[in-house]
């Protein structure tokens, strides 16, 4: 047996499955709403033109979200490992260039990155909800950001709630597949859609939902411009987790009987309908209180506490919705785990508990040189970036796109078309339609997002 028969050979033995469609889909959606919905998607709907964006961002869900996700479920599946041992078995399956496990590679160095500054994030947002517990007090606008901008100038600060969150993280991964993982989900996933509902309701209750709705589907062509498509790709990415070894992984826990097509479907339709309601009821405030919707990656954590110190259950509403968006980042950031996790086990023969640890205290090293560098490490920069925005555009506007590119390739050019095929399970003209847009229509859009990245297109 070849080496990369038998890593797909031992990994298919022992390999955890979820307990059912159902674990899939949760886990799977708790992966993709994270902080990209709640706290990503309104501020640049808020700074990108309001409707004009979000209609962009759904037509990229629809024709390169979508297309790319099924891909990343089946390569996962089919291969049976982690992002690495899935690439090398698929590679030697259609006896194809080593070059190929190239994706697996990139999808592992991306989960680790991204989670090295999401956890900062997250860890903001852990202190905003130990301030909601006890209420926001009433304070103007300049209150506020200085609040904010005193969180940043504060390493101390800002490396105990990041530790906090990837100490919160590293426990659900070490509980493992089912017990840890998708236990997790099953709990903080239907909590974060009942809290949800709930702010939404009031929304419409006490703050302006007319004014959030005109705002988000009131379309106004003229709002549209190329920054705007740009932005509206990219984050189409980064909201299903695209790319990042996050979906492979997941998707190498998925049993054979489940119906990719259709549950991927249901995953993006999830996870657009949670960033429409969290843009919703996050501008239901925003106008209620006469704030200014381009306010910025400060808009969740300046524009709204300050709304919620002034409205009526202020506090309860507050702190509820703090939850709401530790719950949204902390099953994201288990999915960013998982990846580098698997490949240790896999790899090195280490138990889960090592892997854990070592993969865990290697993101909290570089998390803390994210923390630094909002306030003492301020002046260190590269290519005109500091570490944080470094991060960031590395992996958004770099690997995801291009682990995205290289996945539609392989799917649709390397691998045999009758493994494809079955392994998807679609028919007739369906498949032809879903294989042609990976084919094609993905690899160009995605080819024009990197050139205009690049600088070549302007
Ligand atoms: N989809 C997550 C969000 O919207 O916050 C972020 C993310 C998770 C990106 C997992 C990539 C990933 F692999």
């Amino acid at each position: 047996m070849s080496g990369e028969g038998q890593v797909q050979a031992q990994a298919s033995v022992a390999r955890a499955h979820w307990s059912s469609r159902w674990g899939f889909f949760l886990v799977t959606v708790g992966s993709a709403v994270g902080l990209g919905n709640i706290w990503k998607f309104p501020y640049m709907t808020g700074s990108n033109g309001g409707s004009a964006f979000v209609l962009v961002y759904l037509a990229c869900i629809l024709i390169i979200g979508v297309p790319l996700l099924m891909a990343e479920t089946l390569l996962g599946r089919r291969g049976q490992a982690s992002p690495v041992g899935t690439m090398r078995a698929l590679v030697a399956e259609a006896g194809a260039q080593r070059f190929w496990v190239v994706i697996g590679y990139v999808g592992i160095i991306g989960s680790f990155l991204i989670l090295a500054f999401y956890s900062v994030v997250a860890g903001w947002v852990l202190e905003y909800t130990w301030q909601a517990a006890g209420g926001f007090a009433a304070a103007s606008k300049e209150v506020f950001a200085q609040a904010f901008a005193d969180l940043l100038a504060n390493p101390a600060r800002l490396i105990f709630w990041h530790s906090l969150f990837m100490a919160m993280t590293a426990v659900v991964v070490l509980g493992g597949v089912t017990a840890g993982i998708e236990r997790a989900n099953k709990i903080m996933m239907p909590g974060l859609f009942a809290i949800l509902l709930f702010l939404v309701g009031y929304g419409a209750y006490a703050a302006d939902l007319p004014a959030a709705w005109r705002f988000l589907f009131h379309f106004d062509a003229s709002a549209l411009n190329r920054g705007v498509l740009f932005a509206a790709m990219g984050h189409a990415f980064f909201t299903l987790s695209l790319g990042m070894g996050a979906i492979i992984t997941y998707g190498s826990y998925l049993d054979r009987d489940t119906s990719i097509p259709k549950i991927c479907l249901q995953v993006a339709v999830a996870d657009t309908v949670v960033a429409l309601l969290a843009g919703l009821s996050i501008f239901s405030v925003v106008f209620a209180q006469g704030l200014a919707p381009e306010a910025g990656p400060g808009l969740l954590l300046q524009t709204l506490p300050l709304a919620f110190s002034q409205m009526p259950g202020g506090q309860a509403i507050g702190f509820l919705f703090f939850v709401l968006v530790v719950f949204a980042a902390w099953t994201s950031s288990i999915s960013l785990l998982e990846p580098s996790v698997t490949l240790l086990v896999e790899r090195f023969a280490m138990g889960r508990r090592q892997a854990v640890l070592c993969v865990t205290l290697a993101i909290w090293l570089l998390g803390v040189a994210v923390a630094f560098s909002f306030n003492d490490w301020k002046g260190f920069s590269l290519f005109g970036l500091g570490l944080f925005d470094l991060l960031d555009t590395a992996t958004t506007k770099f690997l995801m796109p291009l682990a995205g590119l290289l996945i539609a390739l392989f799917t649709a050019w390397v691998m045999r078309r009758a493994d494809v095929a079955e392994e998807i399970g679609l028919r007739g003209a369906a498949f032809v339609f879903w294989y042609r847009v990976l084919a094609f229509v993905s690899p160009v859009a995605i080819l024009i997002i990197f050139l205009h990245v690049l600088g070549v297109l302007g």
